[in-house]
């Protein structure tokens, strides 16, 4: 029997217990996959503070951003679950530039402008898929999308993509109310396809 694979969620929003949160447990539950949830809002993410250190190391701020980076190097894909905030919740940019910026520095050697190694790439071929959240106003597309989709392709992340609009995950609409997103009952229904097909690339 193939081993089942390991998926990491990322909660990018700002409250604990959020719309967020409900659909990425909601959809993970049900998964043939095991599964573990984190949420960016209770944990302590320091901003960074361009040290350069992470080019030979790990990151040296004392925070839980390690943590999080050392589970996601273990999953086999990672999801992450994201509510609009104008554009992108701010913790969730501040966790990404983290990631960035240690990519940046071993791309680079440093904060330099020449490239070191070009190739290098801190999660080459790790699959990952996309769940926004909105209250119904926001062009997810336009916005929330462009912003995640450039860190996702620099931190060599492999996007498995939704087959409807807006393609680059899925769109939930939600009340701002928490637990209000479990009355959309067919956007649920399409977050867990493209769990399916998350796990499919894994596992196949
Ligand atoms: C600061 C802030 C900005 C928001 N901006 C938008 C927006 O531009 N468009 C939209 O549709 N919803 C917007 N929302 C609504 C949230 O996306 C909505 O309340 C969602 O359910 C929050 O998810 P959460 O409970 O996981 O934090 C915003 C919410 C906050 C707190």
């Amino acid at each position: 029997m193939k081993p089942r694979a390991k998926l990491l969620a990322i909660v990018g929003s700002q409250r604990v217990d959020g719309n967020s949160y409900f659909l990425a447990k909601t959809v993970l539950e049900s998964a043939k996959a095991d599964y573990e949830i984190i949420q960016l809002a209770d944990k302590k993410i320091e901003f960074c503070n361009i040290c350069e250190k992470c080019i030979n190391s790990d990151c040296v701020l004392e925070d839980y951003f390690n943590n999080i980076f050392e589970k996601i190097k273990g999953a086999d894909g990672i999801v992450f679950v994201l509510p609009k905030y104008i554009f992108v919740a701010s913790k969730f940019v501040c966790f990404l530039e983290r990631l960035a910026t240690i990519n940046h520095m071993r791309k680079h050697a440093g904060y330099e402008i020449t490239f070191k190694n070009p190739e290098y790439r801190l999660f080459s071929g790790k699959k990952l898929s996309c769940i926004f959240v909105a209250s119904g106003t926001g062009k997810v597309e336009k916005e929330t999308l462009r912003i995640v989709a450039e860190y996702i392709e620099d931190l060599g992340l492999r996007l498995v993509r939704h087959d409807q609009q807006p393609f680059l995950g899925v769109s939930v609409k939600a009340g701002d109310a928490k637990g209000e997103i479990l009355e959309n009952k067919k956007g649920i229904e399409n977050c867990k396809k493209l769990a399916e097909k998350l796990i499919d690339s894994i596992t196949k």
